[in-house]
């Protein structure tokens, strides 16, 4: 695991930013894995402004993305498909055929995830998975306690993940309480990880995550094993490193 400490949020952004560049830049065709939440955003930001200048070219990459809601639309601009075309798709030369997330109207999720782990089987290996982190350590949406081994499947949100992310919506019966999400075993094919995040709320969860027990009561700990993953964060989210 290699750590970079960047002094704020901007700065994490950058970095992460530059890595998914780089990719590109040498693989016109990559394979990029994508998350949601609030951390990513600036990285896409970022993503954005150097497309605008030409120094990356999105007409050939297919992107997969970790998760998605059960039961919003992708009219609802809390589903996870809006996030993606409000703050990266609708901004870049990306081909929307390519670009590719659970379907969380399906009527038959488990069908859905069978799909969906076809179309990932289809465009592995991921060249550069973007990862965000909750606070009880999950990653996609896989909870304490998910196995190691899991891939494409569906999860109920634990009440910790339902209460962080009411945030986004107007109460905290409207927040979806089953999402589809990759697996573990489907985030550690990817070549590369990166996991960026930012804020003081992250740096227990970051501290275990570097430094404690490689268990599946803290997702985000298999990291450690993966052979190229690295954790940008800023210095209050590594502060308890
Ligand atoms: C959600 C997503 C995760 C994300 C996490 C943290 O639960 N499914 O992929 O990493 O939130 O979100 P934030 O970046 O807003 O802290």
């Amino acid at each position: 695991m290699k750590i970079i400490k960047t002094n704020s949020y901007e700065e994490m952004s950058l970095e992460a930013a530059k890595i998914i560049a780089d990719v590109i830049k040498e693989k016109e065709d990559a394979t990029l894995g994508l998350a949601t939440g609030s951390t990513p955003i600036g990285t896409y930001k970022n993503l954005i402004k150097m497309y605008e200048e030409k120094q990356i070219d999105f007409s050939k990459i297919r992107t997969v993305n970790l998760d998605e809601y059960i039961g919003l639309p992708p009219t609802d601009k809390n589903s996870y498909k809006y996030f993606m075309n409000e703050n990266l798709f609708d901004h870049i030369n990306i081909n929307k055929e390519n670009t590719n997330l659970p379907n969380g109207m399906a009527d038959d999720p488990d069908n859905e995830c069978e799909r969906y782990k076809n179309v990932i089987d289809s465009l592995e290996p991921v060249d550069v998975q973007v990862l965000g982190v909750g606070h009880n350590g999950h990653i996609g949406f896989n909870e304490p306690g998910e196995s190691f081994e899991s891939e494409v499947h569906v999860t109920n949100l634990t009440d910790r993940t339902i209460e962080a992310n009411k945030r986004f919506f107007d109460s905290i019966d409207d927040v979806p309480k089953k999402a589809i999400t990759m697996g573990i075993a489907t985030i550690m094919r990817a070549k590369k990880i990166i996991l960026i995040a930012s804020g003081e709320d992250k740096a227990e969860i970051l501290s275990k995550i570097i430094n404690g027990d490689v268990t599946e009561n803290v997702p985000a700990s298999i990291l450690q094993k993966h052979p190229d993953c690295i954790i940008i964060a800023d210095s209050s989210a590594l502060s308890k490193i």
